[in-house]
């Protein structure tokens, strides 16, 4: 555990609302408070009326339902700068979180904005990082790829970066033995099982990083914005991808999705459109998020983006990203017709709504 780092003063509280989880397992508010009274889950807030759905809860329903969660590798890359990358990272790195999940963030950016979007700012040398990893050594000291782990909460867990990642490529480059391929498992090894996601915010660059993340990955996710030059640079990210698994024969899949996209000007629609019409459209999701400012604000701040302003439009679009791309809803939702019937809500359950209690 890094020394600049304290859990005791870093608090970071993900929920989901009890409506949010009944209709992700496509059951009624109704009949989800009744599976949780049988099954002596509280998730009463304090003294109120409320109820929030704290993540070891999501995680024992998940269980108790006999349902799991994937276990699967995310880069998000695109070579083009400013699209999106670490916003979505954070956004859809906490969002799995919430629904229980456990999730590691690595960043692999020397600009390290996946880092300070959770109001950690580390100067070089202040916390070890993925390139300290691979040299093996953090001031003087012999270190391993745990003890980059930063324990942001119980199901949610970073390796930092800080600018002395600058010169990572540079490094793997002069080793002449390195297997780019084999990088991140070597480094990695069985911590990969400990987790349901890994989220890699990667730089806007092509280089043998980037490279070891796309490598490690199950799925590269791309961010687009809907402009004609984040377009254009499709064919480039494309070309690198094809290469890729020519040459290692890997079988990771890539999807694109549109991110800030505002519905107002005229162009953003033609631009969706004329995506939807090129080769890429296979790899696109129905998902785009929208833009929102208060995105925007959140991640300047340090904010968690599920908390920071729960009207926030975007986080609607980044919800249902996160289920396009992990498959949890289709998950989820294909076992649980056989799973648990006594939970399916009945007609006069579904009648009886109560959701201010709830
Ligand atoms: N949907 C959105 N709505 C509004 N602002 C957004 C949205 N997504 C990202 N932004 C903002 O756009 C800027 C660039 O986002 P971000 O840093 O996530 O991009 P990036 O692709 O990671 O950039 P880089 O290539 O430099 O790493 C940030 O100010 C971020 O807050
Ligand atoms: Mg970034």
């Amino acid at each position: 555990m890094s020394d600049a780092f304290n859990p005791e003063n870093f608090k970071l509280e993900l929920t989901v609302t009890p409506k949010d989880l009944a209709d992700l397992l496509r059951i009624t508010p109704q009949a989800l408070h009744k599976f949780l009274k049988e099954h002596d889950i509280d998730t009463k807030v304090g003294n109120t009326r409320f109820h929030k759905i704290r993540p070891h809860q999501v995680r024992k329903i998940i269980e108790i339902r006999g349902l799991s969660y994937p276990n699967m590798v995310i880069d998000l890359h695109n070579v083009k700068g400013g699209v999106g990358k670490s916003t979505c990272t954070h956004a859809l790195a906490t969002r799995a979180a919430a629904w229980g999940a456990k999730v590691l963030m690595v960043d692999l950016d020397q600009q390290a904005n996946l880092t300070s979007s959770f109001g950690i700012h580390g100067h070089p040398n202040q916390f070890p990082t993925i390139l300290d990893i691979h040299k093996g050594m953090f001031k003087g000291r012999e270190v391993q790829i745990r003890d980059a782990i930063l324990e942001l909460n119980d199901n949610l867990h970073l390796i930092p970066s800080n600018l002395g990642m600058a010169n990572i490529d540079t490094i793997m480059s002069m080793d002449s033995e390195l297997n780019v391929g084999a990088f991140f498992d070597l480094m990695f090894g069985t911590l990969r099982n400990e987790y349901d996601f890994i989220f890699f915010d990667s730089p806007p660059a092509l280089s043998k990083l980037t490279t070891a993340a796309h490598l490690y990955s199950d799925l590269i996710l791309m961010p687009v914005e809907p402009d004609k030059f984040s377009i254009d640079g499709l064919e480039l990210n494309f070309e690198t991808i094809f290469r890729l698994k020519q040459r290692f024969g890997t079988e990771s899949e890539t999807k694109i999705f549109i991110n800030k996209y505002d519905a107002r000007p005229k162009i953003d629609f033609l631009i969706a459109s004329e995506l939807a019409k090129t080769d890429y459209a296979e790899n696109m999701c129905e998902s785009a998020v929208r833009y929102a400012s208060g995105l925007k604000a959140a991640i300047a701040e340090g904010k968690c983006v599920w908390n920071a302003d729960k009207k926030n439009p975007a986080l609607e679009d980044l919800n249902s990203l996160f289920l396009e791309i992990s498959g949890l809803d289709e998950k989820w939702n294909s076992k649980a017709e056989t799973v648990d019937e006594t939970t399916r809500p009945t007609s006069s359950e579904a009648g009886r709504a109560e959701e201010a209690s709830l």
